[in-house]
C-alpha cells in the first residue's frame, strides 16, 4: 500500500442503486487501504458513477468528467475513473471523447475496481472493463451507516426490455440474492442502528423469479418478492420497509397480500405508469393496459385505504398524440398520485424505440411535462390537506436543511414532515406528529409523543 494512503472520492449520478453502489465501493476501497478524501479537490482517485437513462444524464456526466481535463494536466498522477451505467453503455468510446480518463468500469465489473486501480498505479492507463459477468454481491455488501435509513440491493438487472429503456442494456440480466443473505445484511444494519430498510432492484417485483424459473419452481401465483418482504419484515428492530422500483406486471395477489398485511411495510407505493394510453403502453412493451394498472392500485387501496401512490410517466414517446396524452392526464387524475416523476422522452441509441424516431416536437414535450406537473401540484396540495389535524408516525431524520431550528422526517406514506424538536429527540426516533398545516411538498406539525419503537 502507498504511504500515505491514496485518497478517493466518488461522485454519484442516477438512481438509488448507483448511490448504493458508491457506498459499497467506498467500503471496498477502504478495506483495500484507500481512504476517503476530505473533499473532491483533495482526492488522488476521482470516480464518477454515472447514469445513462436519458441523454441529459449522460451529457451531465460527460460534462463533469470533461472538466477534469485541466486538473489532470496540473496533476498528472490524478486517477480519473468513469464507472456505472454510462461506462457500460459507451465503453472504449468514452476514452476517445475523454482521453484523460484512466479507467472505464461497467456495472458488473465494479467489484474489480481495487485491482484495476492497482493496475493504473503500475502504469496501465486507459483500461476498459465492461460487458457481461456476474455481480459479486459479497464484495459489494459493505455499508457506511448514516441516518436511520439504509439501502439494501436485493436484485440487479432487468429482463423487461421496455422499448425505450437502456437499463436492461447497461445493467444486464436479473440476478437476485438469496433471502438468507439479504436477511443477514439487514440484521447487521439494524445492529448498527438502521430503522428503515429500503430494498433496491431495477425490477424489484421480479425478485427471485429468474432463479425460480431456472429451478423449475416458478408459478404465476407465486411472488418470491413477497416471501422476501416477509423475511425482512420479521427481522427484529426493522421498523419500516420500503422498496423500489417495482413493475406493476408482477403485482399479483400474493404481492398485494404481503404489502398490505405486513405491518412494517410502509403504505407508500411507487408504481411506474409511463402512460395512460393503451396504444402507447403497447409500443412501450410495458405488458399491461391502463385497466390492469388501475386494478392493481384498486387492489392495494381496497386493503389499505390510506396508501399513497407515486409514479413515473414519460411524455412525448414516439407517435404520442394529444389524445394519448389526455388519456395519461385523465388516468393520473383518477388515481390521485401523491408524487410523480415526469420525464420527457429521450431516445436511447440501441433500444427498440430509438428506431421509431422521435417525432413529438420538443415544445410539445415541454408543454405536456408542464401540464402534468401543474395538475400534480394542485392535487397533491389537496391530498395533503387531508392530513391536517391527523397524527402521523414520523421517522426523525435530523434538523431540516431549510430551517435547522426544526427537524424533518418522513411519514409512513413518504410525506416530508417538518416539526419542532423536543428535548432528547434523537435521529432515528419514531415520533407522533400532529399535522397543523400543509403545502404541496410538506406537512408541518408538532410532536405529541415518541412512539415505543
Ligand atoms: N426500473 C425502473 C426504471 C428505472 S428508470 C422502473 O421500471 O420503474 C426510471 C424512469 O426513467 C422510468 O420509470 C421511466 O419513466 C424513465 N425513463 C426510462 N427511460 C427513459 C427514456 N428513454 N426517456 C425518458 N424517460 C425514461
Ligand atoms: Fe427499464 Fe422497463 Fe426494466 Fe424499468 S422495467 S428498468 S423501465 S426496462
Ligand atoms: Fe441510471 Fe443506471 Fe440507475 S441508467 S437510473 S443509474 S440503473
Amino acid at each position: 500500500m502507498q504511504d500515505p494512503p491514496l485518497r478517493f472520492h466518488i461522485r454519484t449520478y442516477g438512481c438509488q442503486m448507483n448511490e448504493r453502489d458508491s457506498e459499497a465501493l467506498s467500503c471496498l476501497l477502504e478495506r483495500e487501504g484507500y481512504v476517503p478524501a476530505a473533499s473532491e479537490d483533495e482526492a488522488d482517485i476521482l470516480l464518477f458513477n454515472t447514469c445513462s437513462v436519458r441523454d441529459q444524464a449522460e451529457r451531465k456526466a460527460v460534462g463533469k468528467v470533461g472538466l477534469m481535463r485541466k486538473r489532470k494536466r496540473a496533476e498528472p498522477d490524478l486517477i480519473v475513473g468513469v464507472i456505472g451505467c454510462m461506462a457500460e453503455n459507451q465503453g472504449a468510446a468514452l476514452l476517445e471523447r475523454l482521453p484523460h480518463v484512466d479507467l472505464v468500469v461497467g456495472t458488473r465489473q465494479i467489484h474489480r475496481l481495487p485491482a484495476m486501480i492497482a493496475g493504473v498505479l503500475a502504469g496501465r492507463r486507459g483500461v476498459v472493463r465492461i460487458g457481461t459477468g456476474e455481480i459479486d454481491f459479497t464484495r459489494l455488501a459493505g455499508h457506511r451507516r448514516s441516518g436511520p435509513s439504509a439501502y439494501v440491493a436485493v436484485m440487479r438487472g432487468c429482463n423487461q426490455f421496455c422499448s425505450y429503456c437502456i437499463v436492461p442494456h447497461v445493467r444486464g440480466r436479473e440476478q437476485s440474492r438469496p433471502i438468507d443473505e439479504v436477511v443477514e445484511e439487514v440484521r447487521g444494519l439494524v445492529g448498527q442502528g438502521a430503522k428503515e430498510i429500503v430494498l433496491l432492484g431495477q425490477n424489484i417485483t421480479a425478485y427471485g423469479i429468474a432463479e425460480a424459473r431456472r429451478a423449475g419452481l416458478y408459478t404465476p401465483q407465486a411472488s418470491p418478492f413477497a416471501d422476501l418482504l416477509r423475511a425482512v419484515s420479521a427481522v427484529p428492530g426493522v421498523e419500516r420497509v420500503r422498496f423500489t422500483s417495482p413493475h406493476p406486471g408482477f403485482m399479483n395477489k400474493a404481492f398485494v397480500e404481503a404489502v398490505t398485511s405486513l405491518p412494517n411495510v410502509c403504505e407508500a407505493f411507487h408504481i411506474p405508469l409511463q402512460s395512460g394510453s393503451d396504444r402507447i403502453l403497447r409500443l412501450m412493451r410495458r405488458g399491461y393496459s391502463a385497466a390492469e394498472y388501475r386494478s392493481v392500485v384498486a387492489a392495494i387501496r381496497a386493503r389499505c385505504p390510506q396508501a399513497a401512490f407515486s409514479t413515473d410517466v414519460i411524455v412525448g414517446f414516439p407517435t404520442e398524440t394529444a389524445a394519448d396524452f389526455a388519456a395519461t392526464r385523465e388516468l393520473m387524475a383518477e388515481i390521485g398520485f401523491d408524487m410523480a416523476y415526469v420525464f420527457k422522452y429521450s431516445p436511447r441509441p440501441g433500444t427498440e424505440a430509438a428506431a421509431m424516431g422521435d417525432d413529438v416536437p420538443e415544445p410539445a414535450k415541454l408543454e405536456r411535462n408542464k401540464i402534468l406537473l401543474e395538475d400534480l401540484e394542485v392535487r397533491v396540495r389537496e391530498r395533503n390537506r387531508r392530513y391536517v389535524g391527523k397524527v402521523c408516525e414520523v421517522l426523525a431524520e435530523g434538523p431540516s436543511k431549510r430551517n435547522p431550528a426544526r427537524w424533518s422526517g418522513r411519514s409512513r406514506t413518504n410525506k416530508v414532515c417538518i416539526f419542532e424538536p423536543v428535548r432528547g429527540l434523537a435521529v432515528g426516533d419514531l415520533v407522533e406528529v400532529r399535522v397543523e398545516w400543509v403545502t404541496a411538498h410538506s406537512l408541518f406539525g408538532r410532536i405529541l409523543a415518541t412512539c415505543p419503537g
